[in-house]
């Protein structure tokens, strides 16, 4: 569960990567000397000690993943990132919070003609993606170990076919809802990175998770594609249970499956 923590009192980004924020530089109120707005992020940028393996990982693999200039101190001017070159023309995807990475390296796995970025700001995570990768041998990986809305800034208008996000940070306090990924502050940019007619997947096992989303959702441009109960009780066919769900699962909690598809 993340941890409520303001970018004041958040002290140094541990993602040494991340330089949306660098620390002192702060111009005015709701503004960076960069140009970067001021964003709430609550979850963690690291957790546990990485092993020294995880260490070399971030060292040796981290850098070649990059989608391209995504923070703002090295892309001021949000130029968009250039798709058709990060994956030589194939059809891009795209995972928020990817968590520790099964997820994203099970699709990209079985999707050898897509290309999937992937954004989570908890650099454990990230490092263990990184691993993953390593056994899988996918050439089909970016990596964005930060904010997936300094992400969805430089993603091209109506480039992405398909997105996750699964089992966002659920932020149970009703005062804390806001903070959750489904509201608009996050879904406006989502729905502007998406195609006609693209596929958004969100599945959580909060019931007021699902409540917000088939509220938020739809006003930000969605159709729910639900005709049944199976529509979602059941797991997409080429699902694989992510590291949140299990937890879920063991603590007795039942995963819901929302399918969205992009209107216009
Ligand atoms: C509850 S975990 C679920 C992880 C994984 N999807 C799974 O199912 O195991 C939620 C994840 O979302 C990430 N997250 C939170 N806010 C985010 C943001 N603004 N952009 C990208 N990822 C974010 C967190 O760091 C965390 O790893």
């Amino acid at each position: 569960m993340a941890e409520d923590k303001t970018p004041r009192d958040a002290g140094p980004v541990a993602d040494p990567s991340d330089t949306s924020r660098p620390e002192g530089s702060v111009q005015a109120e709701g503004a960076h000397v960069s140009g970067a707005p001021w964003r709430n992020f609550y979850g963690r940028f690291s957790g546990k000690t990485l092993k020294d393996s995880q260490r070399r990982y971030l060292a040796e693999d981290l850098a070649d993943l990059s989608p391209g200039a995504v923070g703002w101190d090295e892309n001021p001017d949000r130029t968009p990132l250039d798709l058709e070159a990060l994956f030589g023309g194939r059809e891009t995807w795209l995972e928020v919070g990817f968590g520790g990475g099964e997820h994203l390296v099970h699709q990209a796995s079985s999707n050898p003609d897509v290309g999937i970025i992937g954004a989570e700001p908890f650099i454990n995570g990230v490092a263990m993606l990184l691993g993953k990768i390593r056994k899988a041998g996918c050439d089909n990986i970016a990596v964005h170990p930060g904010d997936a809305r300094d992400l969805m800034d430089v993603i091209p208008p109506q480039s992405i076919a398909k997105a996750f996000l699964l089992y966002p940070d659920p932020w149970p306090k009703t005062r804390h809802h806001r903070r959750r990924f489904v509201t608009q502050e996050h879904l406006e940019p989502l729905a502007r990175c998406l195609k006609p007619g693209a596929i958004f997947r969100v599945a959580t096992d909060i019931p007021d998770y699902v409540r917000q989303t088939l509220e938020e959702v739809p006003k930000a441009g969605f159709e729910w594609l639900a005709s049944e109960a199976a529509d979602w009780r059941e797991p997409w066919e080429d699902w694989i249970s992510t590291r949140y769900e299990q937890k879920g699962l063991r603590e007795g909690r039942t995963p819901t499956y929302l399918t969205f598809r992009r209107l216009g």
